[in-house]
């Protein structure tokens, strides 16, 4: 199953991509994640994606289609994935297309959280981001059982540097422009899906899993 999150940035691509992962057992791929590794790890790529991200704008479509190119090869990605904040603009989407026609391959769904503009920063300024294995709380929507530490390695939980208000409308912005139209990009191949991210997040979750089956 090849499924793509759609959504504003905060959403919940991430928070469902990792419940749906673990459901169907197939690799949950986050650009996002990707690049804040390679921004820890201090590669190159690290170096190049942070100079876009800080302020909210996109990283280049080549440095990322290099990138997803290259993930799809390894061995988990056989069953299929998920893949969130892939792809982001139409470029990117005709460059995925291409790649998996070339295999005799299609996306199977493509499924949108839709979140309007006004929950969004609320949601951003309470989301926080474990330093040692990623995984992304709310101080009040998802709270730690130890204010300040994962509860699934212990690691510190940091503010991401691109969830200051003034990034995240610059990001809300870029979203509008260059990812939405991916709704209607998605809609006319017939895979598009929506659900309200606005509930819980165990109810949006039940939401995806009654449109993929179980
Ligand atoms: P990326 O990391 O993909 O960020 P994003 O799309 O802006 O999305 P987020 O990760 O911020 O939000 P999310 O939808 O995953 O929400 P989450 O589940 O965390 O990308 C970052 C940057 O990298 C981009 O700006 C760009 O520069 C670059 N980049 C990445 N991919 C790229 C690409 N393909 N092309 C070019 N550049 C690219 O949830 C948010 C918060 O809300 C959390 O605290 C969570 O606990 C909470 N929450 C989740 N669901 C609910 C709910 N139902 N109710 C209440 N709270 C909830
Ligand atoms: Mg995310």
């Amino acid at each position: 199953m090849k499924i793509i999150m759609l959504g504003a940035p905060g959403a919940g691509k991430g928070t469902q991509a990792k419940m749906l992962a673990a459901k169907y057992e197939i690799p949950h791929i986050s650009t996002g994640d990707i690049f804040r590794a390679n921004i820890k790890n201090g590669t190159e790529l690290g170096a190049k994606a942070k100079e876009y991200m800080d302020k909210g704008l996109l990283v280049p479509d080549e440095l990322v289609v290099d990138l997803i190119m290259d993930r799809f090869k390894a061995d988990d990605c056989k069953k299929g994935y998920i893949l969130d904040g892939f792809p982001r603009t139409i470029p990117q989407a005709e460059a995925l297309d291409k790649a998996l026609t070339a295999v005799g391959e299609s996306i199977d769904y493509a499924i949108n959280v839709e979140v309007p503009d006004e929950n969004i920063v609320n949601r951003m300024s309470g989301r926080r981001a474990c330093v040692g294995c990623g995984a992304t709380y709310h101080i009040k929507y998802s709270p730690t059982k130890v204010e300040g530490k994962c509860d699934t390695c212990g690691a510190d939980l940091i503010i991401r540097d691109d969830d200051k208000p003034e990034t995240v409308l610059n990001r809300l912005n870029i979203y509008h422009e260059q990812t939405q139209p991916l709704i209607d990009y998605y809609s006319a191949k017939g895979v598009m899906k929506e659900v309200d991210g606005t509930v819980d997040m165990n109810d949006v979750f039940d939401a995806i899993v009654a449109i993929l089956g179980e």
